[in-house]
């Protein structure tokens, strides 16, 4: 089934602003990340999902050292403004040789970040703009606080987080209405099920889910070992060999339900994951038009209490080999360290 501009809507957050039920996180089309890029298939790709309905972009300014940034903007020229939401985040330090120096959320780099980022973008205005992860040297209140002056002075609509525990998220709530925290979240990593989840929905705040595909992985589609600048290949651990034949015997036994409802394994991942409630909105990494389409078709994909079950047979979270990011990424997690 095709989906349209018709798609439905959800707000984000009891302020934040109304998006369509999957959004689309522009990380994996700039270099370094996941691999060889194709820029004329990542504007394609774009364009073609806000002819889609698809409203919410997410990047981040540290992606591509801000090529994700001017990419957006090459794909969003012409097309009126009001046309999208976007998603920033910001705070991740990096270096000429892109190389990663930790997170910086005082309230004179918010601004200085924001400042370069509505200059790449070519807007006046960011929609929604986010810390990346918690700067361990900087209260929230003081992060999210510089936020809300930009939000007053017009250049920011909405406030988001990234990756952060419950404490954190109430802190920040305080300061300013939190629209959405953007956090991993997929048949593998069920890390917020805990107590994130039950925080912001009591908090009135909604979960824009990323990493819905484990990176791909849940796609039974992996990058080839030898790809040169996949950072799955160099150091995410599900992708380690060992681990990897493992996590795709999982999705192998995913396949098969999905087989039976005629879907991909990928569009049965992302129907359980929109399966778990109206405020989250997962946001996939789709590069190419082909995937695109294969994620706006598993919008038509309905799970019932029968499916769940068998889901949850064949992929338990405590099955996955490896954990969703290496030693020294964990370490940066706030949602982590204190969920
Ligand atoms: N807040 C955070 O800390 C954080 C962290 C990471 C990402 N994000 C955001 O979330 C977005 C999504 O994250 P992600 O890309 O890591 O996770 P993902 O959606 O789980 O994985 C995307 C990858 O899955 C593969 N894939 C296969 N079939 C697909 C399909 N039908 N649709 C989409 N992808 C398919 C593609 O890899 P191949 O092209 O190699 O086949 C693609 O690059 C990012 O773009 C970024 O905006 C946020």
């Amino acid at each position: 089934m095709e989906a349209s501009a018709g798609m439905s809507e959800t707000q984000l957050g009891r302020h934040g602003p109304v998006v369509g039920p999957l959004g689309v996180g522009c990380m994996g089309m700039s270099p370094g990340i996941y691999g060889p890029v194709d820029e004329a298939e990542s504007i394609a790709t774009i364009r073609e999902a806000v002819e889609a309905g698809v409203t919410l972009l997410d990047t981040g300014d540290f992606y591509g050292m801000g090529h994700n940034e001017m990419l957006i903007r090459r794909a969003l020229d012409g097309l009126p403004r009001s046309r999208v939401v976007i998603s920033v985040k910001f705070g991740a330090l990096r270096d000429p040789a892109g190389g990663w120096s930790g997170n910086d959320g005082r309230p004179a780099a918010v601004k200085n970040f924001l400042a370069y980022t509505l200059r790449r973008l070519g807007t006046d205005y960011v929609d929604i703009y986010r810390p990346a992860r918690l700067d361990p040297g900087v209260p929230i209140e003081d992060t999210v606080g510089a936020i809300g002056d930009m939000v007053r002075a017009g250049y920011v609509r909405h406030i988001g987080l990234s990756e952060v525990g419950s404490p954190t998220l109430r802190r920040a709530h305080a300061v300013h209405p939190i629209a959405d925290l953007q956090i991993e979240y997929s048949l593998m990593s069920r890390g917020i099920e805990a107590a994130i989840l039950p925080a912001a929905r009591e908090l009135g705040v909604s979960i824009t889910a990323y990493g819905v595909l484990s990176r791909g992985l849940l796609s039974g589609r992996v990058p080839a070992p030898d790809v040169k600048g996949d950072l799955r290949v160099i150091r995410m651990p599900r992708f380690q060999p060992g681990n990897l034949e493992r996590n795709l015997g999982l999705v192998d036994a995913l396949g098969r339900i999905a087989k039976e409802k005629g879907a991909s394994p990928a569009q049965l991942a992302i129907a359980w994951v929109r399966s778990r409630g109206a405020d989250i909105v997962p946001v996939l990494g789709a590069r190419r038009r082909d995937q695109l389409r294969e994620a706006l078709a598993a919008l038509a994909l309905s799970l019932d209490g029968d499916d769940l079950a068998r889901i949850d047979a064949a992929m338990s979270p405590s099955q996955a080999a490896g954990a969703r990011y290496d030693a020294a990424q964990l370490a940066h997690l706030d949602s982590e360290a204190h969920p």
